[in-house]
């Protein structure tokens, strides 16, 4: 049996769930991959901080140089969390030819190219399956399963955080505050929520998804982010009326040379197959040219399904004889050839309120006529203090178009409250 010796950077959630499932597993691991994996040090902030797994005290250390510069330490698994100084740990390893298997999407959107190019040069392994969408093993796919396919779209729910809440709006009918503070209370939510509500995190994650799907690197400085903390229930009430469901989806879409990236709420049809994942559950829906269309669904997040793609990976390393590369251009920029559009095309749920009077139903429609955009489905509520709630749906039409639109629209009669994008059909 090969035994192979490795260093933690980290120990709390993931660490600790790591530590766990290599423990109850151990003797699968042994039987299925005649590999042992030996943990040497564990790089922590606070040796007295309680944790959730029995951890012998002599493997806890403060000094990273402890793991990453060890020469008997073959592995580095790294559950740190954070751009720094979790990416200057894992270029040293690297540095160091040891195999890094991380769970950082942060470190790894942000600084992929000095990774990548660290581990290239060092005959370093680099694997990261738990970086997106924790357990679902969609990295792995789109590497191997789907290598024979132009893949063209991909749409994500890939954070748990805000699937949680835009779950419960839509179900109770609350706002987003309630909620959020809420989820704050039952631990599902950070007490500063900014990297899940903003969709930060959701853009550090289709920022490696769309490079690996596109065989491109796609930065995350590309990716057009709006997160969810301006939703309003109201929307979301009259988007289920209409037969929408309420998501924030990671896009990318590529169309020849023209890729477009994007995170921000979306309503998609009820029946579209992402419409029923609820509450903290990602789901992955990709279109490949020969595939066809394709969902892959599981937990995102969380101990154990972290644990079970930080595993996985490390038996993965362990049984390659050569370490996997990407063999795109990993530079810190868009892929030479490409051009990022923030010209999309899709459809657009508009709610306005408008004065109740003659004409300014004419005059909506005629400021979205002169943009060439064609209204699908309109909806009006009776007026409160003479204003009216108009609520439509476009057909397909340009992201620029739209802005026009709804410019020459706020000029005039009527004002613009909500503008979500409409997917999937
Ligand atoms: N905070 C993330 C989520 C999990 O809510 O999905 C880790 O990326």
């Amino acid at each position: 049996m090969r035994n192979i010796i490795v260093g933690f950077l980290g120990c709390g959630n993931i660490g600790c769930g790591v530590w766990k499932l290599l423990s109850e597993f151990e003797n699968d691991i042994h039987h299925r991959s005649n590999v042992n994996f030996q943990v040497k040090r564990i790089l922590v902030r606070d040796m007295k901080k309680k944790r959730d797994e029995i951890i012998p005290e002599e493997l806890l250390t403060t000094c990273a140089a402890d793991i990453t510069d060890d020469p008997e330490i073959e592995m580095v698994v790294e559950f740190m969390g954070g751009e720094e100084p979790a990416t200057q740990y894992m270029l040293r390893a690297l540095e160091n030819g040891k195999t890094v298997v991380t769970a950082n999407k942060m470190a790894l959107a942000l600084n992929w190219h000095d990774l990548q190019a660290t581990a290239q040069k060092n005959n370093a392994g680099l694997y990261y399956e738990a970086a997106v969408c924790g357990a679902i093993p969609v990295i792995r796919t789109t590497i191997d399963s789907l290598q024979a396919n132009r893949i063209e779209a991909m749409m994500g729910i890939i954070n748990g955080t805000t699937n949680y809440i835009l779950t419960r709006m839509s179900q109770e009918g609350s706002a987003y505050q309630d909620v959020l503070r809420d989820a704050q209370r039952l631990g599902l939510a950070e007490p500063d929520p900014t990297s899940d509500v903003e969709g930060f995190d959701a853009a550090y994650k289709i920022s490696i998804l769309s490079s690996l799907a596109f065989h491109a690197r796609v930065p995350f400085d590309v990716v057009y982010r709006e997160g969810i903390s301006k939703v309003d229930a109201l929307d979301i009430a009259y988007g289920k009326e209409m037969g929408y469901t309420l998501k924030l989806l990671a896009i990318a879409k590529r169309d020849g040379n023209v890729i477009d990236a994007r995170v921000h709420p979306t309503f998609i049809p009820r029946e579209h197959p992402l419409s029923s994942v609820h509450g903290s559950f990602n789901a992955v829906f990709l279109h490949g040219h020969a595939c066809q269309d394709m969902m892959l669904f599981g937990c995102g997040a969380g101990s154990a399904p972290t644990a079970s793609a930080v595993v996985s990976d490390m038996l993965y390393a362990a049984n390659r004889e050569k370490p996997y590369h990407p063999t795109f251009s990993n530079e810190n920029k868009l892929a030479e050839g490409l051009t990022v559009t923030d010209d999309w095309r899709c459809s657009f749920y508009i709610r306005l309120t408008a004065s109740d009077k003659p004409g300014v139903m004419a005059y909506i429609t005629s400021c979205l006529g002169e943009e060439g955009i064609s209204i699908r489905n309109l909806m009006q509520r009776e007026a409160v203090d003479g204003h009216a709630q108009i609520v439509l749906i476009t057909h397909q039409a340009g992201e620029c178009a739209i802005h026009k639109a709804l410019d020459a629209i706020n000029q005039g009669d009527a004002k613009v409250e909500s503008l979500i994008r409409v997917e999937g059909k």
